[in-house]
């Protein structure tokens, strides 16, 4: 077993959290000062952080929830930087086996971080080393097989676990009460976002005018990731028409054509909308079925489309089902059905039914 334990160790670490963007990194912010946006929990984070350090204990662990592009990975960093800790990233898909984990916290230091991006996605039998691990400090472990088996409990150094995820609802709650710091990431404020696209333009050395950077924000999904996305395909749009500067104008003809509309919503965005309108006469629709027409994993429904249009009024959820709100027919410039929707008649009281019987 000993054999085994570092490349696996070696494979599980490699596989560290980083965007796909490879210049991402010269944007990202690396201290609480840069980050911006997300104030309740970044004052409260600056406590927590200053009270460990000051006790010199590890920071309670840490799980940060929310939407993808919202800076958990981002936060993670920022986090073991401001407690001058050894930052350590893995993601639960990887940690296939019990062993992949235990190679990992054994070989922690005191006061490390441990960043498990994608937590909901761990194994079960890869998440029950991380009860004790988290709780007590402790690892039991199992050595050989059969008859001999024999169980080891080995002690680990005290170590913060910050922990991602983009579901909580898929984390199982022992698994979520033991994180003494739960911490939700909410979608950007357009403010917040301007400053995070002027930010990205100063150090992507892309001149833009205030309007420009505006009209950028505006249309970013509230998510800091989108943002500079788009901030860099404008820059190249407005390198190849010979613009000096990033304006209003050139932005929103690089968002047009990106189709990105005013709201920030993408084509697939608008091709869900658009779906359960026309081919579910406006829901209630289960997410399996919209899957299926659309030729999307559930996942990324769920995950990246949904949350976004729900917080925008376009998309509600209902027990049986996703039901277009009137706001999304009128973004799709379509004309809300005259009848209620499905998912109403359940309110409708009897008096009412009665009525219309007659
Ligand atoms: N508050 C912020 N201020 C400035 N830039 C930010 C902020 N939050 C995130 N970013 C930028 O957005 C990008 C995405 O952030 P990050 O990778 O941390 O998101 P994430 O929540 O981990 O996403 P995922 O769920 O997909 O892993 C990064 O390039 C980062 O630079
Ligand atoms: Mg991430």
């Amino acid at each position: 077993m000993a054999k085994k334990t570092p490349a696996a160790e070696t494979r599980a670490i490699a596989t560290v959290a980083q965007d796909a963007d490879v210049s991402d990194g010269s944007i990202r912010p690396r201290t609480l000062a840069e980050f911006v946006g997300q104030p309740k929990l970044v004052a409260n984070l600056k406590v927590f952080i200053e009270a460990a350090r000051e006790r010199q204990e590890p920071l309670d662990h840490v799980l940060l929830a929310g939407p993808p592009g919202l800076g958990k990975t981002t936060l993670a960093q920022i986090i073991s930087r401001e407690l001058g800790a050894n930052f350590r990233a893995t993601s639960g898909p990887v940690l296939a086996k019990a062993g992949d984990l235990a190679a990992i916290l054994t070989n922690l230091q005191e006061r490390d971080v441990l960043f498990i991006d994608e937590i909901h996605r761990l194994n079960p039998l890869v998440e029950e080393i991380l009860y004790p691990a988290m709780e007590d400090f402790e690892l039991d472990l199992v050595i050989g097989e059969g008859p001999s088996a024999r169980s080891v409990r080995i002690e680990l150094p005290r170590f913060t676990l910050i922990g991602a995820t983009t579901r909580t609802g898929l984390l199982a709650t022992p698994l979520r009460d033991r994180f003494g710091i739960p911490a939700r990431l909410n979608y950007y404020e357009i403010g917040d976002l301007i400053s995070i696209v002027e930010r990205a333009a100063v150090l992507l050395k892309a001149p833009i005018v205030p309007a420009g950077a505006a009209e950028i924000a505006r249309r970013s999904r509230g998510t800091p990731r989108v943002a500079g996305r788009l901030l860099r395909r404008v820059r190249d749009f407005a390198a190849v028409e010979g613009s000096s500067r990033i304006d209003a104008a050139i932005a929103d003809r690089a968002l047009t054509r990106l189709e990105v509309d005013g709201l920030g919503l993408d084509a697939m965005d608008r091709r869900y909308m658009r779906a359960i309108a026309e081919s579910f006469d406006g829901g209630p629709v289960g997410v399996e079925s919209l899957a299926a027409a659309l030729s999307e994993p559930r996942d990324s429904i769920e995950e990246i489309i949904e949350p976004f249009l729900i917080q925008q009024g376009l998309l509600q959820r209902t027990p049986r089902g996703r039901v277009l709100a009137p706001a999304g027919y009128v973004h799709l410039g379509l004309l809300p059905p005259r009848r209620p929707a499905i998912a109403q008649l359940d309110l409708i009281s009897e008096g009412t039914e009665a009525n219309a019987r007659k």
